[in-house]
């Protein structure tokens, strides 16, 4: 579901409706909106309770049933691999490479929506699906890209030859993906640590489509939320000066051992940044769900069949589970504070179980190292950042983002000469005020693990 162009009136509408009636109610249409915290994780629990996949191509085909493979299945073979992948080593690498696409823009003047976007899809992929050519990758790249402006676009292409194109793309990434699960189980590719690997073990249960639909379906996930996510920490950065200095003075000494292990033990302010600005700016607004089972909710009843809307965005902004929902105020998440969170339906960033992300922790590893990087690295010039607004479609955007990332130091320059450069810009020296600019570089060359 997409938002309307003028989405914050529509999302305001929404909140206002929300708290009259309780945070269940009908939009025209006959959409429920469960809105009401308790109410949105009962509804999710029962509609996704006993899911299975669905049926292979060729049962469908023959008109026969299948053998049912729950969804939990899918499930379990992505979170046991997650759980591999959750090193301190790993988290290192994840960050080499956001610091590779981010070096890449150093000193040009970009769209920093993009630029966040870039970071987060580029650095997370090999996650997802490692080992392939630059030709395989493009095709992957082309279809995440058409699907995130479908959901950031202020107009996402529609007709026919916009859908033909869009499916032609997405048939060309199923080929890829088709490709390595075929060419690793027949010993033709080798095996990876990536996030598709256990599907190839999984064929002879779920057969290519399937195993196919399983891809696809992180694939998409990696597509919207994480640099979604990534640009509203840049947003929220650029806005407050006085949560930049606080990040830096915690990241510029943090232990980077301890940093790559544990970062949310290693850098709680930053952690309670990251989780605030989840909180103001949770990607997507709305989730559109359809019924499985008919089923009440609150005083109203689903009927099987029946679309249904959830969402973080609007947990997250009821004045009556929050105080002050509308401010950005990270210490609102230190333990015990009077403003937090009562309750812990009452923030739900990654969605609810049985379809929570099951990429919660990597994608808050990803958000933490973005500020570590901003506050060591690099310095970030937003110009007029206060006048930067924030569009609601169907995923927060800032609006007319722009702005230019520098090296920190000359330390971190690939290309500065050593020792006696001098830097002659006209800017050198210009941050004495700016606590990003202030910031000792501490980013190293190369990220490695604790043991190294
Ligand atoms: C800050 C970054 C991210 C945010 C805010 C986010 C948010 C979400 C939300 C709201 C959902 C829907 C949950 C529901 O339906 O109740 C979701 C689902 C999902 N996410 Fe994320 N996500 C992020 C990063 C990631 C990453 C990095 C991955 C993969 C490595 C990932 C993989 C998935 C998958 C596979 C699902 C579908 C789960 C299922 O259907 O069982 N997400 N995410």
């Amino acid at each position: 579901m997409t938002t309307p162009h003028n989405g914050g009136d529509f999302l305001a509408d929404l909140r206002r409706r929300s708290l009259a009636e309780d945070g269940v109610f009908r939009l025209d249409g006959g959409l429920l909106a469960v809105f009401e915290p308790a109410a949105a994780r009962e509804v999710s629990r029962a509609n996704w309770q006993g899911l299975v996949l669905a049926d292979r191509f060729v049962d469908t085909l023959l008109r026969r049933r299948g053998t049912p493979v729950p969804w939990t299945t899918v499930r379990t073979a992505w979170l046991t691999r997650l759980h591999t992948l959750g090193t301190a080593e790993q988290h290192a690498a994840l960050i080499d490479r956001m610091r590779e696409s981010l070096d890449e823009h150093v000193g040009d003047d970009v769209d920093l929506v993009m630029l966040a976007q870039d970071v987060a899809v580029r650095s997370v992929l090999p996650v997802v699906l490692t080992g392939l050519t630059e030709r395989e990758s493009a095709r992957i790249r082309e279809d995440l890209d058409q699907k995130l402006a479908r959901l950031i676009d202020r107009h996402p292409g529609h007709g026919l030859r916009h859908r033909a194109h869009f499916t032609a793309v997405q048939m060309r990434a199923g080929f890829v993906v088709r490709r390595v699960l075929r060419e690793r189980a027949s010993g033709r590719r080798p095996r990876e640590q990536d996030l598709a690997d256990p599907f190839v073990d999984l064929l002879p249960v779920l057969g290519m489509d399937r195993a196919l639909d399983a891809v696809t379906a992180v694939l998409t996930a990696i597509g919207g939320p994480p640099g979604s996510a990534a640009a509203s920490v840049l947003y929220e950065f650029a806005r407050h000066p006085e949560w930049q200095d606080r990040l830096t003075h915690e990241l510029r000494d943090v232990d980077l051992g301890l940093f790559t292990a544990t970062p949310v033990k290693a850098a709680p302010v930053t952690h309670r940044f990251v989780k605030e600005v989840l909180r103001m700016w949770s990607p997507p607004l709305l989730l559109m769900r359809r019924a499985r089972v008919s089923m009440d909710v609150g005083a109203d009843r689903l009927e099987e069949g029946q679309g249904y809307l959830v969402s973080p965005h609007m947990v997250h902004r009821d004045p009556r589970f929050w105080a002050e929902p509308d401010t950005f105020d990270p210490d609102r998440f230190l333990p015990g504070a009077a403003h937090g969170p009562a309750d812990r339906t009452h923030y739900v960033p990654f969605g609810w179980a049985p379809k929570r992300c099951i990429g919660a922790d990597i994608g808050t590893v990803q958000l933490m190292a973005l500020c570590h990087l901003l506050c060591t690295r690099y310095r970030l010039t937003v110009p007029h950042a206060d006048k930067v607004t924030m569009a609601c479609r169907f995923a927060p955007v800032p609006q007319d983002f722009r702005g230019r990332l520098a090296y920190a130091s000359d330390q971190d320059d690939p290309a500065a000469a050593p020792a006696t450069a001098v830097n002659h810009s006209p800017d050198a020296n210009a941050g004495a005020s700016c606590p990003v600019r202030r910031a000792n570089s501490t980013s190293p060359a190369t990220w490695r693990g604790p043991s190294e």
